[in-house]
């Protein structure tokens, strides 16, 4: 039993939602190990096609619990080396969208930053306030930013602090949309469900080249699709896709 987050799924959607309202869902490790341990579920489970993770109205979530972290040592974070367990999001095959509503700051943010879409409120904030608590982004904000924006805004952003406000975010590429607060949800489930219709394996071979064209070279980058291309002929959908098109109907894919 969870007790700071609630899932749920509606059709092929599963739904991560951060409940530690209190204290507008800051990350705690308990936390992070849910949310990490209900996305593994998810990719596991073959009745889910994409994942969406949400907050509430305030706040996705303001960052890494600070009250958990102010007594850390440098030997208490390298024996938990808590960060670890944020690289396992990185390995999730699915497809995951990011609801943001109210603060995605600090952790919230790197949480955003490591989905694959990122679905915002007009009001949202983000934004990384560590360098005021004497500190840094830690779970890969200051890569995730830098890639997304470069590094001179990157630099700017992270090295004041300030929020970010959504248009920002949406000018610099950070966030894909954004939205009346009220429809936040509404448009994620439309767009996940949309996504939950399209062949599940080509959504992960195209996930992996995607993501894989922001480090590897132009060359290996290409090698990868060509590869993740090929493969997706070994899959029933693939057949189901071109014969719907040649018989000019809609096709049903079955992931398979
Ligand atoms: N950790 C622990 N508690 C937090 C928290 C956090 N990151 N963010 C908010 N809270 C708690 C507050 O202490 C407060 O608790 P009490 O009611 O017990 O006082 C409650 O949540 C509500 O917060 P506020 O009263 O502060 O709400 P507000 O609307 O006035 O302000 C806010 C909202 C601007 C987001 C403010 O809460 C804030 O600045 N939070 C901290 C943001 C931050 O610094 N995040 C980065 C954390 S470090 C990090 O994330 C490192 C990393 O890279 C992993």
């Amino acid at each position: 039993m969870s007790k700071y987050i609630k899932a749920f799924s509606e059709d092929g959607v599963g739904v991560v939602q951060l409940h530690r309202p209190e204290v507008l869902n800051a990350l705690n490790r308990v936390m992070v190990d849910e949310i990490v341990n209900q996305l593994e579920s998810f990719d596991k489970n073959d009745t889910i096609r994409v994942i969406v993770l949400i907050g509430n109205e305030k706040a996705f979530a303001a960052g890494a619990d600070i009250e958990e972290m102010m007594e850390a040592t440098p030997l208490t974070l390298e024996l938990l080396n808590p960060f670890v367990e944020w690289d396992k999001i990185g390995r999730i095959k699915k497809p995951i969208i990011a609801a943001v509503n109210g603060f995605a700051l600090g952790g919230g943010f790197e949480l955003a930053l490591h989905c694959d879409l990122i679905v915002a409120a007009e009001d949202a904030k983000f934004g990384f306030p560590e360098v005021k608590l004497g500190v840094l982004p830690g779970a890969g904000g200051t890569q995730f930013l830098t890639k997304a924006m470069g590094v001179r805004k990157a630099l700017e952003w992270i090295w004041l602090g300030e929020p970010m406000s959504a248009d920002v975010a949406y000018e610099y590429g950070v966030i894909n949309r954004m939205i009346a607060p009220e429809l936040v949800m509404e448009e994620t489930m439309r767009l996940a469900k949309q996504l939950a219709k399209q062949p599940p394996i080509s959504l992960r071979l195209i996930k992996e080249a995607v993501h894989a064209a922001v480090d590897l070279s132009l060359q290996d980058g290409k090698n990868l699709e060509r590869k993740n291309f090929y493969l997706a002929f070994a899959s029933e959908d693939q057949k189901e896709g071109m014969r719907a098109f040649s018989e000019k109907r809609p096709a049903s894919f079955k992931g398979r």
